[in-house]
Protein backbone atom coordinates (compact mmCIF):
# COMPACT_ATOMS: atom_id res chain seq x y z
CA UNK A 1 0.00 0.00 0.00
CA UNK A 2 2.69 2.58 1.20
CA UNK A 3 4.36 2.06 -2.16
CA UNK A 4 1.20 3.00 -4.19
CA UNK A 5 2.38 6.61 -2.16
CA UNK A 6 3.90 9.28 -4.48
CA UNK A 7 4.11 11.65 -1.50
CA UNK A 8 3.09 12.54 1.96
CA UNK A 9 0.94 15.60 2.01
CA UNK A 10 0.74 16.39 5.56
CA UNK A 11 1.82 13.94 8.41
CA UNK A 12 0.70 12.15 11.12
CA UNK A 13 2.33 14.55 13.76
CA UNK A 14 0.96 17.47 11.58
CA UNK A 15 -2.64 15.65 11.81
CA UNK A 16 -2.64 15.09 15.65
CA UNK A 17 -1.35 18.49 16.48
CA UNK A 18 -4.23 20.05 14.66
CA UNK A 19 -6.73 17.78 15.51
CA UNK A 20 -5.78 18.42 19.37
CA UNK A 21 -6.27 22.19 18.57
CA UNK A 22 -9.61 22.24 16.83
CA UNK A 23 -10.54 20.02 19.61
CA UNK A 24 -9.75 22.56 22.11
CA UNK A 25 -11.37 25.00 20.19
CA UNK A 26 -14.74 23.26 19.59
CA UNK A 27 -14.97 22.45 23.18
CA UNK A 28 -14.71 26.32 24.02
CA UNK A 29 -17.15 27.64 21.26
CA UNK A 30 -19.83 24.78 22.42
CA UNK A 31 -19.55 25.49 26.37
CA UNK A 32 -22.82 25.87 27.76
CA UNK A 33 -24.47 24.19 24.62
CA UNK A 34 -26.03 20.82 23.27
CA UNK A 35 -23.05 19.63 20.79
CA UNK A 36 -24.06 16.57 18.46
CA UNK A 37 -21.13 15.45 16.33
CA UNK A 38 -22.62 13.98 13.18
CA UNK A 39 -20.41 11.93 10.48
CA UNK A 40 -20.58 11.76 7.47
CA UNK A 41 -19.54 7.47 6.49
CA UNK A 42 -16.87 6.43 5.64
CA UNK A 43 -14.77 9.01 4.97
CA UNK A 44 -15.02 10.94 8.12
CA UNK A 45 -14.62 8.23 10.72
CA UNK A 46 -10.92 8.52 11.45
CA UNK A 47 -10.90 12.27 11.66
CA UNK A 48 -14.54 11.73 13.86
CA UNK A 49 -12.59 8.91 15.81
CA UNK A 50 -9.53 11.82 16.69
CA UNK A 51 -11.77 14.80 17.08
CA UNK A 52 -14.34 13.49 19.39
CA UNK A 53 -11.67 12.20 21.97
CA UNK A 54 -9.84 15.97 21.96
CA UNK A 55 -13.23 17.23 22.43
CA UNK A 56 -13.15 17.87 26.68
CA UNK A 57 -17.29 19.36 27.42
CA UNK A 58 -20.19 16.82 26.81
CA UNK A 59 -21.08 15.73 23.23
CA UNK A 60 -23.17 13.01 21.52
CA UNK A 61 -22.54 11.48 18.48
CA UNK A 62 -24.30 10.12 15.46
CA UNK A 63 -23.52 8.88 11.84
CA UNK A 64 -24.85 9.30 8.12
CA UNK A 65 -24.35 7.59 5.29
CA UNK A 66 -25.31 9.44 2.06
CA UNK A 67 -25.07 8.83 -1.74
CA UNK A 68 -25.46 10.06 -5.22
CA UNK A 69 -28.20 9.51 -6.96
CA UNK A 70 -26.17 8.75 -10.15
CA UNK A 71 -23.67 10.06 -12.16
CA UNK A 72 -26.33 12.30 -14.26
CA UNK A 73 -27.16 14.35 -11.42
CA UNK A 74 -24.32 13.53 -8.78
CA UNK A 75 -23.22 17.53 -10.27
CA UNK A 76 -26.83 18.35 -8.63
CA UNK A 77 -25.53 17.46 -5.39
CA UNK A 78 -29.06 16.08 -4.33
CA UNK A 79 -28.40 12.80 -2.57
CA UNK A 80 -29.70 9.88 -1.19
CA UNK A 81 -29.48 9.72 2.46
CA UNK A 82 -28.23 5.88 2.90
CA UNK A 83 -28.55 5.71 6.79
CA UNK A 84 -30.00 8.14 8.77
CA UNK A 85 -29.80 9.61 12.55
CA UNK A 86 -31.06 7.97 15.23
CA UNK A 87 -32.86 10.54 17.22
CA UNK A 88 -34.50 13.82 15.96
CA UNK A 89 -32.53 17.13 16.03
CA UNK A 90 -34.73 19.75 18.30
CA UNK A 91 -32.64 21.24 21.02
CA UNK A 92 -29.17 19.95 18.97
CA UNK A 93 -26.01 22.25 18.30
CA UNK A 94 -25.16 20.25 15.69
CA UNK A 95 -21.59 19.83 13.74
CA UNK A 96 -21.44 18.28 10.86
CA UNK A 97 -17.64 16.23 11.24
CA UNK A 98 -16.52 15.90 7.44
CA UNK A 99 -13.44 14.47 5.55
CA UNK A 100 -13.42 16.94 2.76
CA UNK A 101 -15.16 20.12 1.21
CA UNK A 102 -14.58 19.54 -2.53
CA UNK A 103 -17.53 21.23 -4.88
CA UNK A 104 -19.32 21.58 -1.69
CA UNK A 105 -22.79 20.27 -3.37
CA UNK A 106 -23.23 17.13 -0.75
CA UNK A 107 -22.43 19.26 2.28
CA UNK A 108 -24.34 22.16 0.69
CA UNK A 109 -27.44 19.60 0.34
CA UNK A 110 -27.27 17.86 3.62
CA UNK A 111 -27.06 20.84 5.52
CA UNK A 112 -30.09 21.97 4.03
CA UNK A 113 -31.81 18.35 4.86
CA UNK A 114 -30.60 18.83 8.55
CA UNK A 115 -31.76 22.48 8.68
CA UNK A 116 -35.77 21.33 7.76
CA UNK A 117 -35.57 19.46 11.07
CA UNK A 118 -34.76 22.52 13.43
CA UNK A 119 -31.87 21.93 15.37
CA UNK A 120 -30.53 24.85 17.76
CA UNK A 121 -27.56 25.62 15.16
CA UNK A 122 -25.78 23.71 12.30
CA UNK A 123 -21.72 24.09 11.90
CA UNK A 124 -19.94 22.49 9.48
CA UNK A 125 -15.96 20.86 10.63
CA UNK A 126 -13.73 19.37 7.77
CA UNK A 127 -10.52 17.76 7.98
CA UNK A 128 -9.51 19.58 4.44
CA UNK A 129 -10.82 22.00 2.66
CA UNK A 130 -10.20 22.18 -1.33
CA UNK A 131 -11.36 25.84 -1.79
CA UNK A 132 -10.67 26.47 -5.17
CA UNK A 133 -13.50 23.59 -6.44
CA UNK A 134 -15.67 24.92 -4.90
CA UNK A 135 -19.24 25.51 -6.86
CA UNK A 136 -21.79 26.50 -4.71
CA UNK A 137 -21.45 29.31 -1.62
CA UNK A 138 -20.59 27.33 1.08
CA UNK A 139 -17.97 28.02 3.77
CA UNK A 140 -17.07 25.30 6.73
CA UNK A 141 -16.60 26.98 10.26
CA UNK A 142 -13.78 24.62 11.02
CA UNK A 143 -11.21 23.69 8.63
CA UNK A 144 -7.88 22.41 9.71
CA UNK A 145 -5.84 22.27 6.37
CA UNK A 146 -6.75 24.29 3.16
CA UNK A 147 -4.79 21.60 0.11
CA UNK A 148 -4.68 22.17 -3.39
CA UNK A 149 -6.75 20.99 -6.00
CA UNK A 150 -5.03 17.63 -5.88
CA UNK A 151 -6.57 13.70 -5.00
CA UNK A 152 -5.58 13.07 -1.57
CA UNK A 153 -6.00 9.34 0.45
CA UNK A 154 -5.37 8.07 3.81
CA UNK A 155 -6.66 9.44 7.40
CA UNK A 156 -10.34 8.08 5.84
CA UNK A 157 -10.10 9.62 2.48
CA UNK A 158 -10.61 6.71 -0.16
CA UNK A 159 -9.43 5.59 -3.66
CA UNK A 160 -11.86 3.64 -5.02
CA UNK A 161 -12.61 2.50 -0.99
CA UNK A 162 -9.02 1.41 -0.29
CA UNK A 163 -6.23 3.38 1.37
CA UNK A 164 -8.59 4.90 4.17
CA UNK A 165 -6.41 3.40 6.45
CA UNK A 166 -3.55 5.00 5.89
CA UNK A 167 -2.08 7.45 8.86
CA UNK A 168 -1.27 10.12 7.03
CA UNK A 169 -2.72 12.27 4.27
CA UNK A 170 -1.05 11.19 0.66
CA UNK A 171 -0.97 11.70 -3.21
CA UNK A 172 -1.09 8.47 -5.09
CA UNK A 173 1.00 7.96 -8.22
CA UNK A 174 -0.38 8.89 -11.42
CA UNK A 175 -0.40 4.75 -12.55
CA UNK A 176 -2.32 3.84 -9.81
CA UNK A 177 -5.23 6.16 -11.92
CA UNK A 178 -3.74 4.62 -14.92
CA UNK A 179 -4.68 1.33 -14.11
CA UNK A 180 -7.92 1.90 -13.53
P1 LIG B 1 -18.35 17.45 -2.81
O1 LIG B 1 -17.84 18.49 -1.84
O2 LIG B 1 -19.84 17.35 -2.87
O3 LIG B 1 -17.75 17.63 -4.17
O4 LIG B 1 -17.91 16.01 -2.35
C1 LIG B 1 -16.94 15.78 -1.44
C2 LIG B 1 -16.71 14.29 -1.37
O5 LIG B 1 -15.97 13.84 -2.51
C3 LIG B 1 -15.88 13.94 -0.17
O6 LIG B 1 -16.68 13.67 0.97
C4 LIG B 1 -15.08 12.75 -0.65
O7 LIG B 1 -15.80 11.56 -0.42
C5 LIG B 1 -14.93 12.97 -2.12
N1 LIG B 1 -13.63 13.59 -2.46
C6 LIG B 1 -13.42 14.83 -2.96
N2 LIG B 1 -12.10 15.07 -3.13
C7 LIG B 1 -11.45 13.96 -2.72
C8 LIG B 1 -10.05 13.59 -2.64
O8 LIG B 1 -9.12 14.33 -2.98
N3 LIG B 1 -9.79 12.35 -2.16
C9 LIG B 1 -10.77 11.48 -1.76
N4 LIG B 1 -12.08 11.78 -1.81
C10 LIG B 1 -12.43 13.01 -2.29
MG1 LIG C 1 -17.05 11.69 1.96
Amino acid sequence: MIGDIAQILISEKEIAEKVAELGRKISSDYQGKNLLMISVLKGSVVFMADLMRAISIKARVDFMNVSSYGSAQKTSGVVKIVKDLDIPLEGYDVLIVEDILDSGLTLSYLKGILLERNPRSVRIATLLDKPERRRVDITPDYVCFSVPDEFVVGYGLDFDETYRNLPFIGVLKPEIYENT
